[in-house]
């Protein structure tokens, strides 16, 4: 793109002249935000926050994604804190126009750093991704999914686009694996003795570290090995084990997750990443979910135990079974993904037509293809940056209001079980989405 340095000038000259709208007047400007102003208008933190933003893309909930997060079965109270954190959340760092989004999901980092919603450091991550019609989507915590009913608003400093549901700042990984049914994994807590208060140092303080990657089994066969493991393991071996599955300081989204790639568990031994046939291993389990974004990083669900004293990866592919199916994942895994097919509909400059009634009259067509070739180059400089350590940026309005909302914080070390091998019978599997493919 040779039109770099001209149109980032004229971009530049243009918003200076102040020709184009600020955030807050383009939220203004669309009645299908009137709820989101008010709540805005109201909170002195919230409208510094969205004043001083630049370099962002906004994810703006609709009136209609308002009142569906606070009625019916989800019912949310907003206080002050949770839409302060909420507003964080959906003000994601750099430029993610609808054409930057692909069907390989992407992790942004966005404004939400305050360590009483979030402990990933660089600021808790949304996903980004296309799906299976080729529209932009946005998944937050729980999974939660948001579509966008508007894309590519320009305003002063960045992009807004409508979305269907209010981001939902992810809640601690204890809680996810319940809301995600890893069934399995909680009845191998329970055998495996590690709801046990004897045990609550080591698993607690697991739980509670900045910037966590969990690999969690969840099967009938990683439940059978650890019920029998159990049966015969040490106390110490049982810790080793639990620590083998967690990789610290290390946040691991599978666009992250490349072949190859060595980690260094909280145990202290290193596991493997494998990428092949389009799965994901790590050393030899395979990963059959992955992405649950959690207040402090990510869980990804393996299909089996990891084994410390063996860490090999996966069996190499044999090409002697040449007529077998060729795609095995996508017949194997249930999948949100599977729909999701390479020839994602192109699009053409002119979708920028929409974009220009925001704009306003003042700035014209010329700003709108100098903003998009701008945050395209933008775009591209960041996807070479993501290595898993995003700038730190801190974003956090002024102001005076209190706060009442704390994040459910249930400690799982509570009980004084002893291990009961096979008491439970799990349930079936869950649907989940397949590891990503890069
Ligand atoms: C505005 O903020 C005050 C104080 O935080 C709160 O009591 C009131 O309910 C809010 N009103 C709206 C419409 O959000
Ligand atoms: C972080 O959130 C808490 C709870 O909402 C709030 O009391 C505190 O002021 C926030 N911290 C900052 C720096 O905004
Ligand atoms: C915008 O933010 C992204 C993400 O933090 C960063 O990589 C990029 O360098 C920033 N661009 C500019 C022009 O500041
Ligand atoms: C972040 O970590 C601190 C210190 O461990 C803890 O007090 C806080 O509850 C954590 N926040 C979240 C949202 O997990
Ligand atoms: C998480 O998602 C599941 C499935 O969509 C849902 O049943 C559950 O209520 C959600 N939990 C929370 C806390 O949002
Ligand atoms: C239990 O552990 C001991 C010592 O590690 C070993 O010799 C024995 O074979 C194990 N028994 C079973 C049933 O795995
Ligand atoms: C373990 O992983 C770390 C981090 O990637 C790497 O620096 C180290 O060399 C690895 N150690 C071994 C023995 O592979
Ligand atoms: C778990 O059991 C399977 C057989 O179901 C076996 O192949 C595998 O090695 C076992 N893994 C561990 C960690 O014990
Ligand atoms: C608003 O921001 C100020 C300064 O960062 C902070 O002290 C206050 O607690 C915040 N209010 C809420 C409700 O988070």
């Amino acid at each position: 793109m040779n039109l770099r340095i001209p149109t980032i000038a004229l971009l530049a000259s243009l918003v200076t002249n102040g020709a184009a709208i600020t955030l807050l007047q383009a939220i203004g400007n669309y009645p299908q935000l009137s709820t989101l102003n008010t709540y805005i208008t109201n909170s002195s933190n919230v409208t510094n926050l969205l004043s001083n933003a630049n370099n962002f893309t906004f994810l703006a909930p609709s009136n209609t994604a308002i009142a569906d997060f606070l009625t019916g079965t989800k019912d949310n109270v907003l206080t002050e804190g949770l839409l302060e954190a909420t507003v964080q959340y959906s003000l994601l760092r750099g430029g993610y126009p609808k054409l930057s989004f692909t069907t390989a999901p992407q992790f942004p980092a966005t404004s939400l750093s305050n360590a009483s919603y979030t402990n990933v450091t660089a600021g808790q991550a949304v996903e980004l991704l296309l799906d299976s019609n080729g529209a932009p989507q946005i998944m937050s915590g729980n999974k939660s999914t948001a579509g966008t009913t508007t894309t590519d608003i320009v305003c002063t400093g960045g992009i807004i686009h409508i979305v269907s549901e209010v981001l939902s700042v992810p809640m601690q990984a204890v809680s996810e694996f319940t809301a995600a049914g890893l069934d399995y994994f909680i009845a191998i807590l329970n055998n495996g003795g590690f709801l046990n208060s004897a045990n609550a140092g080591y698993v607690n303080t697991v739980l509670e570290l900045k910037d966590i990657t969990y690999f969690i089994p969840n099967s009938a066969a990683a439940l059978a090995n650890a019920t029998a493991l159990a049966s015969n393991a040490s106390s110490a071996d049982l810790q080793s084990i639990f620590q083998y599955h967690v990789v610290p300081d290390f946040v691991g989204y599978s666009s992250l997750l490349k072949d190859g790639l060595s980690l260094t568990t909280a145990q202290g031994s290193n596991i493997t990443i494998t990428r092949q046939n389009g799965d994901l291993y790590v050393n030899a389990a395979k990963v059959i979910a992955s992405d649950y974004i959690v207040a402090n990083g990510v869980v990804h669900v393996l299909d089996n135990l990891l084994d410390r004293n063996n860490p090999s990866p996966p069996p190499a592919p044999t090409d002697a079974t040449p007529s077998s199916t060729p795609t095995p994942t996508t017949t194997s895994i249930p999948t949100a993904n599977t729909a999701l097919d390479k020839s994602v509909p192109s699009k053409g400059l002119t979708t920028g037509a929409t974009i220009g009634i925001a704009v306003g009259a003042a700035v014209g067509g010329v700003l709108l293809l100098a903003a998009i070739a701008f945050f395209f180059v933008r775009r591209h400089k960041q996807n070479k940056r993501q290595s898993g350590v995003w700038s730190e940026q801190s974003v956090v309005g002024h102001g005076e209001k209190g706060n009442l909302y704390r994040p459910p914080r249930p400690e799982l070390v509570t009980q004084e079980h002893e291990m009961r091998p096979g008491m439970h019978s799990p349930a079936p599997d869950v649907p989940m989405r397949s590891p990503d493919r890069v």
